[in-house]
């Protein structure tokens, strides 16, 4: 008795923790985990289209920022996977994302 309601104990606090997480990190989390697989590792190069650096985000000025995804989305900069990128994003999504990447290096 005593041990099934310990599985049950574990197993609220199990989904809590999942739910907890995902909606704390619902805001920019969710849209950085879009970017972070290529701009949040140091030094990282894209392997297609061609080995490519990849920029660092983190530090840059926030106005810079927002100019640079405008650009990607409305194709006064290219590159393959920014545009496509940049055009799943909002005007409050590019504000966000910039607001975010000036802030954390
Ligand atoms: C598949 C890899 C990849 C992903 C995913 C990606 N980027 Fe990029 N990003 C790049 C590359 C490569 C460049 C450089 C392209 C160029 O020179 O125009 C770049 C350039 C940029 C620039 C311009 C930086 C500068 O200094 O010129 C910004 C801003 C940017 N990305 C933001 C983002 C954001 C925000 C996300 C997530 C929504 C994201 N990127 C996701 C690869 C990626």
């Amino acid at each position: 008795m005593k041990h099934k309601n310990m599985m049950k104990l574990m197993l609220a606090l199990g989904i809590f923790l999942i739910f907890g997480t995902a909606q704390a990190s619902e805001t920019i989390g969710d849209k950085t985990s879009m970017c972070v697989g290529c701009h949040g590792i140091p030094g990282y190069k894209t392997a297609f289209p061609s080995a490519y650096s990849v920029p660092k985000l983190g530090g840059q000025h926030a106005e810079y920022l927002v100019k640079a995804l405008e650009g990607y989305k409305n194709g006064s900069r290219s590159h393959p996977t920014m545009t496509a990128l940049a055009k799943t994003l909002s005007q409050k999504d590019i504000e966000e994302l910039a607001a975010y990447y000036a802030k954390n290096n």
